[in-house]
């Protein structure tokens, strides 16, 4: 059996009293005082929860890596306010490099800024000299974005900084949509979290490269589809097939990432009689816990198992709808997680292009590569 328990996860103290308040003026104070001091904070995004830090100051970066267990060369997306909507301004502030932004790229980024800033939307640009290199990973470009949650965006504009925050979740671990989520996650190692209600999105933001001759590399599909991003550019989009590996291109392309701590394997049409060798090679599984997309739901008979041998535990079914699905997908996946299952089949819906599947299909098969190897 797999264990529930990461053992890196044994060795976390978690030793830090954790509060969490509504969002609220005060609640923005007070998450303002401790950012200023140089301290973390979760907070409620469009997309997923972020772990925040003012991303000028070295001290409180680091506390973000420290909090999530993440290593030091994947980097963070910084967010900034609602004033910082083009180049010129995140130029104004250095957070962008002068020397090395070309006319091209500022063109065909002040275009995607003013349409789908604040959203779900980041954007990879040469780092400016106000962010340190650890933000970046030690890379020479950083990922912008403006949040469209009106807490986040207050907070960061009451701190007058721009805010560096990943998911708040321990690394590699399920995106939290949920203040309780991030509680789970990250309780007893950060002071504060915003709770904020359900994060409506739930997919992280799509994230593009926007390189030197103003074409456009997608390096995460996300909750802006990307056909609304093309007819906005106007550009080339060189539409990059992400590889899954162990050992990435460029950072946040790890293979295993968004993993329940349970078996997750994915089952298409045709995967069956392979999915019922997988599971029949997985010792002590009798229960399945099954996520299925559209009208018709997956059944033990239509995975080739034999249902004297094993049960359905749990069946989460969304309809075959990309933004109901990605709206709940962690939390379903959480769900399935923490119930008796032993381990959790996930149908890849058949839809794979088009509004939010390409991202859903994404964090899935990244979920799932944990403990199959092959997708
Ligand atoms: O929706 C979101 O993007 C959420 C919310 C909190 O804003 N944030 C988020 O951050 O998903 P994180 O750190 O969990 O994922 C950001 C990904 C990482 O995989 C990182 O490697 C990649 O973006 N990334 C960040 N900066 C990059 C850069 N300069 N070049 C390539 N990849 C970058
Ligand atoms: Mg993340």
């Amino acid at each position: 059996m797999t264990e529930l328990v990461e053992p890196s996860e044994r060795a976390v103290t978690r030793t830090v009293k954790t509060q969490r308040l509504k969002c609220s003026d005060r609640a923005t104070h007070v998450a303002k005082e401790l950012i200023v001091s140089g301290e973390v904070v979760a907070v409620p995004t469009e997309t997923v929860y972020g772990l925040a830090a003012d991303a000028t100051n070295e001290a409180a970066v680091a506390k973000i890596y420290a909090a999530k267990g993440r290593p030091s060369f994947n980097p963070l997306i910084v967010h900034v306010g609602r004033h910082s909507n083009s180049c010129a301004k995140l130029l104004s502030q250095r957070l962008l490099d002068a020397r090395t932004l070309s006319d091209a790229a500022t063109c065909v980024s002040d275009r995607l800024m003013k349409a789908f800033w604040p959203g779900p939307l980041t954007l990879v640009l040469p780092r400016g000299e106000a962010l340190p290199a650890v933000v970046a990973g030690g890379l020479a470009t950083i990922g912008f974005r403006m949040p469209r949650h009106a807490a986040f965006l207050d907070l960061i504009e009451a701190s007058q900084k721009p805010l560096a925050a990943p998911s708040a979740n321990r690394s590699n671990r399920i995106s939290p949509t949920t203040a309780d989520h991030v509680i789970e996650e990250l309780g007893g190692l950060i002071p504060l979290v915003l709770d904020g209600g359900s994060a409506p999105v739930g997919v992280e933001s799509t994230i593009v490269a926007v390189n030197h001759d103003g074409t456009l590399t997608l390096l995460r599909p996300g909750g802006l589809p990307v056909e609304q991003i093309t007819t906005v550019a106007r550009a080339h989009f060189t539409e990059l097939q992400i590889p899954l590996t162990d050992k990435p291109a460029a950072p946040g392309m790890l293979k295993l990432h968004y993993a329940p701590s349970k078996p997750l394997i994915l089952a298409g049409a045709g995967l069956t009689s392979e999915l019922a060798y997988k599971i029949g090679r997985l010792s002590g599984i009798s229960r399945i816990g099954i996520m299925s997309f559209g009208a018709l739901p997956i059944t033990l008979d239509g995975l080739g198992l034999d249902k004297d041998l094993f049960s359905a535990g749990k069946i989460i079914q969304f309809p075959a709808d990309d933004q109901l699905v990605a709206s709940g997908l962690f939390n379903a996946l959480r769900e399935l997680d923490h119930s008796d299952v032993h381990v959790i089949v996930a149908e890849l819906p058949s839809q794979r292009a088009g509004g939010l599947w390409p991202a859903i299909c994404d964090r899935l098969s990244r979920g799932g590569s944990a403990h199959t190897g092959e997708f």
